[in-house]
């Protein structure tokens, strides 16, 4: 796993109202989402036809919804939780004493 500094400074982080926001770090695009303050990442378009998940919102149970056909997923793990089969792929995040860090797969450009 090749561990990427998002930001040594989370509280500038520049969250919409819907506790999201897109970001792009070594080409790869991806949706960084902060609920309960917890952060997590994930892709930056919905599995199903390619809503944009940053314009979505985040449900009372802390999943993610689509924007476009309300699809809602996991955040940690991708499970599509009202169950049309799909998976979004997410990333691990970590929140250390230096800054917060995304997860990336050698040679996993989705
Ligand atoms: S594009 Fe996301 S639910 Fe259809």
């Amino acid at each position: 796993m090749n561990w990427v500094l998002i930001t040594a400074f989370p509280l500038e982080l520049d969250f919409t109202e819907n506790g999201m926001l897109e970001m792009e770090l070594e080409g790869r695009k991806f949706t960084l989402a902060k609920w309960a303050d917890v952060y997590y990442a994930f892709a930056q378009k919905c599995p199903h036809a390619s809503g944009r998940m940053a314009s979505g919102y985040i449900n009372p149970l802390g999943q993610v919804v689509c924007p476009l056909h309300r699809y809602a997923f996991d955040m940690k793990n991708g499970r599509n939780t009202t169950g049309e089969g799909y998976f979004l792929k997410t990333y691990p995040v970590e929140t250390r004493p230096e800054g917060i860090f995304i997860g990336f797969k050698p040679n996993s450009f989705f």
